[in-house]
């Protein structure tokens, strides 16, 4: 079986190990969207940690997407070249680099009106949404598309769509947060809709670039989706052509599942057995050998880390030497591996 040290694939993307740095939101962003000298440093410093894949964090498709207004965003076409600077740095270092796709939908946290599937806010510290017509959902897919260009030519290798955590695509895919009597709501097959478009309209979008989605598999809760429907929903993502499926859970209401070391691994199981595509996993997998034994034991094809690269930014290393690798940080950091 494969190790985490091992290179893979996504799509065309040859990874040079199944480390993942997990996408993780900064609130440096300036307020028109741009990243900041934060971000330069951020993920500067994480390029040169050793994972195979940085993922950079949630950005907004559209400025009523963010979740706070100090998101990164790729609504506009002046991110792109100030992205850019953050792919070169990483290309320079050999580290592939992805961006996530996102928009907030009801837990957006902006000035201005916040759109949902349905009118009915997150919580009561949430503004309530208003219900998107129909009319409005391909202005949606359009911002995903627009994005999608812009980060290609920002030079990123990989795009994730994000549809997981309660943000807008996972709200139609849930029951809890769809309450819709049009084909976008009740069936499955009716909330998955919007996704599927989306997926569909960026995979196009996309060419040679691979594209990845981020699910939540379970919602915990009584009248939310269970991994079972998780798992259908994953299947038809990976049919309609996504390159890989990261897995991870909850979010669209509030709960508090029980969380130790690789507590969202049986779900990433699952996903995998199901769609027949790469699947990462992540949740609490910071320990080198945990990590490797979901990749050795075929739970998932990569781990995310996402806590533990904050801790330590070069945690790829590290995880690397202690699973009896040679790391190969840049030359000027490399007398601190002899
Ligand atoms: C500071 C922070 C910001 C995060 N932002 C995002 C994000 O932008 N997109 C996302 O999908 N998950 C986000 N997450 C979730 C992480 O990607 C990851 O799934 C979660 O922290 C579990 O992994 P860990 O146990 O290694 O931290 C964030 C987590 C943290 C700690």
């Amino acid at each position: 079986m494969p190790s985490l040290l091992d290179s893979w694939k996504v799509g065309t993307l040859e990874l040079k190990n199944r480390i993942v740095v997990s996408p993780m939101c900064q609130y440096m962003a300036e307020e028109s969207g741009g990243p900041t000298d934060w971000h330069q440093v951020h993920y500067g410093s994480l390029a040169i940690g050793g994972a195979g894949l940085l993922m950079v964090e949630a950005s907004a498709v559209e400025g009523r997407g963010r979740i706070s207004t100090r998101d990164l965003g790729l609504y506009a076409d002046e991110h792109t070249e100030k992205l850019a600077h953050i792919t070169r740095f990483a290309h320079a270092h050999g580290t592939k680099i992805g961006i996530q796709l996102a928009h907030a939908g009801r837990k957006a946290d902006v000035p201005g009106e916040i759109v949902a599937p349905s009118a009915q806010a997150f919580s009561d510290r949430y503004a309530c949404p208003r219900a998107l017509e129909v009319s409005e959902l391909q202005d949606i897919v359009q911002a995903f598309v627009r994005s999608a260009r812009r980060a290609i030519q920002a030079g990123f290798d990989f795009l994730e769509i994000h549809a997981a955590h309660g943000y807008l695509l996972h709200q139609f895919l849930s029951p809890l947060s769809n309450h819709r009597t049009d084909e976008y709501g009740g069936s499955l097959g009716n909330r998955m809709r919007l996704t599927r478009e989306i997926i569909g309209a960026v995979r196009a979008e996309a060419g040679a670039t691979p594209v990845g989605i981020r699910i939540s598999a379970t919602e915990y809760v009584p009248g939310g989706y269970d991994v079972h429907e998780a798992a259908l929903f994953a299947a038809e993502f990976a049919r309609d052509g996504v390159d890989a499926i990261d897995v991870s859970s909850g979010g669209n209401v509030p709960a508090a599942p029980p969380v130790y070391p690789g507590y969202q691994v049986p779900l990433a199981h699952a996903v995998r057995a199901a769609a027949g595509v790469p699947v990462i996993a992540v949740g609490m997998l910071d320990d080198a050998h945990l990590a490797e034994h979901v990749v050795q034991s075929g739970q998932a094809d990569a781990v995310a880390v996402a806590r533990g690269f904050l801790r330590n930014p070069h945690w790829g290393h590290h995880a690397i030497r202690e699973l009896g690798g040679t790391p190969q940080p840049p030359g000027s950091y490399a007398r601190a591996y002899a």
